[in-house]
C-alpha cells in the first residue's frame, strides 16, 4: 500500500508520538544523547513530524517516491523542518555526513524489506557509517519462530474526519525451509462518496533469533538490548514484535 501514502498515513499516524517519547526514553536509559535523528525508510514522515515538533533534527529517506513527496508535503503543510531524501536502505550514506547521527529508528520489520544477508549487512554499514560512536539504532522486528508460526491477520481501524480506512492484513510464514514470508492487505475505504476498496502484496524476509543475532555478529553494531513494544527487557519472553537496540561500537 506504499502507493496509497494518505492512508497509510491515517492508519498509522495514531500512537507515534507515544512511540517516539519511547525511543527518546530509550536513548536515555542508553545514554545517548539524542539530538539528532536518522529514518530509513521513513514512509509519510510521521516520526519526522513528531521529532522536529519536538526540536530534533530529523533526517529521513525512503525508496518510494510517492511516499516522499507526502511525506515534504505533510512536513511543509505544517512549517516543520526535517531533511529528506531518495535512497536505498543498501546505500544511503553518501547523502549524510559521517558519524552525525545519535540515533536511528526503522520500526514496523521494514528492515526485513531487505531480501538478502548481503543487502542488510550492506544496510548495516552504511548506518555505522552515518551513526557516531556510541550512537543507537533502534529496530522494530517480528523474530521469527519457524516451528510455531502460523497464519496471522491483523486489523487495523482509523479515520481522519469522514475518511474511514480498515485495514485487513495477512501474513503467511515461508514454508519448507524458506525466508520469505509472504504479506496481503485488503483495504477499505469509506468515505461520504462511496466505498473503494484495494488489495495488494509484498514479501518480506525471515530471521529467527539465530539467523538475526549471527546477522548482527557479522556487522559493526552490537546488540546491545531486546525490548518488547513498551521497551521492558523480554528476559527469554519471544514477543510477536520487538525492539531491538543495536548500537555503535565506541
Ligand atoms: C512499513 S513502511 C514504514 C514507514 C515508516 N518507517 C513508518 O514507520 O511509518 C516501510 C517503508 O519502507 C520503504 N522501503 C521499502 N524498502 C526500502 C528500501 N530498500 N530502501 C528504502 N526504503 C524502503 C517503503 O517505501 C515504505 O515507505
Amino acid at each position: 500500500m506504499y502507493h496509497l501514502p494518505s492512508l497509510y498515513d491515517i492508519l498509522h499516524t495514531p500512537g507515534t508520538a507515544e512511540d517516539v517519547s519511547l525511543y527518546e526514553r530509550i536513548a536515555r536509559r542508553f545514554g545517548a544523547k539524542a539530538t539528532r535523528w536518522l529514518e530509513p525508510g521513513c514512509g509519510t514522515g510521521r516520526h519526522l513530524r513528531v521529532l522536529a515538533r519536538r526540536g530534533y533534527r530529523a533526517v529521513g529517506f525512503d525508496l518510494d517516491e510517492d511516499m516522499l513527496a507526502y511525506a515534504k508535503l505533510s512536513l511543509a503543510r505544517r512549517r516543520l523542518a526535517a531533511q529528506l531524501f531518495c535512497a536505498n536502505m543498501e546505500a544511503f550514506a553518501q547523502h549524510l555526513s559521517a558519524g552525525y547521527f545519535d540515533i536511528a529508528i526503522n520500526p514496523f520489520s521494514t528492515i526485513r524489506h531487505l531480501m538478502s544477508d548481503a543487502a542488510m549487512l550492506r544496510h548495516f554499514s552504511e548506518m555505522a557509517t552515518a551513526l557516531r560512536s556510541g550512537g543507537l539504532y533502534v529496530v522494530g522486528i517480528s523474530i521469527a519462530n519457524y516451528a510455531s508460526d502460523r497464519q496471522e491477520t491483523d486489523l487495523w481501524l482509523a479515520n481522519r474526519g469522514r475518511c474511514h480506512v480498515r485495514q485487513q492484513i495477512s501474513y503467511t510464514p515461508p514454508s519448507g525451509g524458506g525466508r520469505i514470508e509472504q504479506v496481503e492487505s485488503r483495504l477499505r475505504i469509506t468515505r461520504p462518496s462511496g466505498q473503494q476498496t484495494h488489495t495488494d502484496g509484498y514479501s518480506l524476509r525471515t530471521y529467527d533469533e539465530r539467523q538475526w543475532d549471527a546477522l548482527i555478529k557479522k556487522s559493526k553494531l552490537h546488540r546491545a538490548a531486546s525490548l518488547d513494544e513498551w521497551g521492558k527487557p523480554l528476559e527469554g519472553r519471544q514477543p510477536p514484535y520487538q525492539l531491538e537496540v543495536l548500537e555503535k561500537q565506541h
